[in-house]
């Protein structure tokens, strides 16, 4: 069977992939932020998955505001990097692994979350910022990758609570598939942002620091949290945390098993207008 073996949790601003594609990481404003990714770009190396489950948010590139599903499943073989407006970004391309985001999709929809089936997307910063912070500047991504898009850009958005259940029926689906792969799950976007209006560059420390903390020890508790307080504390742009509810919903402990171990936490300001918050959590 397959099984969730792990989560990761990671910010995905765009100006990092920029820093990467243009060889700029040891400058000394993007030093510290990619000194926080050495030791996952190890623990990729040391437990390197089959298949990457990544939770992400499309920006208006492959969905535009003519049509916006609220949770959406690449089922495709591939996806191209898109071009958000000065190129595709010089990375792979991603493969997916069609079948078993097929039997997820049939699970997952079978247990009454309505998801709309992806079977050609281009995949923006959203999802590639992410690989590369985890997986260095490889020739090919390490593992097939299959893109759940989430709408946290136009709302109604999804629920905390939503997103958490819905990272339950994900684990579910996964581990009633019928061969051997190790699975991560990835939740991404965030930290604290605004990216337009009077309260632009807004950045809250305290209120990220909390996130992760009850994140990690009370799900159940921060996927109680409405999305106002998201907003209103965390800036327009903040409520891309709830992605994040999505994979902490997949692990063991919220379904029955033990609680995970924390392999690595690190939180930097700043990157671009954003707050940069990251975790790896292990099921044991
Ligand atoms: C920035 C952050 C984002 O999450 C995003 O999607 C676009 C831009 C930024 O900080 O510049
Ligand atoms: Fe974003």
């Amino acid at each position: 069977m397959a099984r969730i073996t792990a989560s990761v949790y990671t910010s995905h601003v765009p100006a990092i992939g920029a820093a990467l594609d243009l060889g700029k990481t040891h400058e000394p404003y993007w030093q510290p932020l990619f000194q926080g990714y050495e030791y996952s770009k190890q623990w990729m190396k040391d437990n390197k998955p089959d298949v990457i489950f990544l939770v992400f948010n499309d920006h208006a590139t492959a969905f535009s505001l003519d049509m916006i599903p609220t949770f959406a499943i690449g089922t495709a073989d591939s996806y191209m990097p898109a071009d958000e407006g000065w190129g595709p970004r010089p990375v792979p391309r991603v493969i997916g692994h069609a079948d078993l985001a097929s039997h997820i999709a049939q699970s997952v929809i079978q247990d009454d979350f309505d998801l709309t089936i992806v079977n050609k997307m281009d995949v923006d910063h959203g999802l590639t910022v992410p690989l590369s912070l985890m997986c260095g500047q490889p020739q090919e991504w390490p593992c097939p990758v299959i893109p759940f898009a989430v709408n946290v850009v136009q709302y109604p958005v999804p629920s905390g609570k939503r997103c958490l259940n819905l990272g339950k029926a994900i684990r579910k689906a996964i581990e009633s598939y019928d061969q051997d792969l190790n699975v991560q799950i990835w939740g991404t976007g965030g930290m604290s942002h605004q990216l337009q209006g009077p309260r632009a560059g807004l950045i809250n420390k305290e209120f990220d620091n909390a996130f992760l903390d009850r994140m990690i020890a009370d799900p159940e508790g921060q996927a109680a949290v409405p999305h106002i307080d998201y907003v209103r504390e965390a800036g327009s742009e903040g409520i891309e945390l709830v992605m994040w509810l999505i994979a902490r919903g997949a692990m063991a402990d919220l379904n029955g098993g033990a609680k995970p171990t924390l392999k690595h936490r690190f939180y930097h300001v700043p990157a671009s207008n954003t707050a940069v918050g990251h975790a790896i959590l292990e099921n044991n």
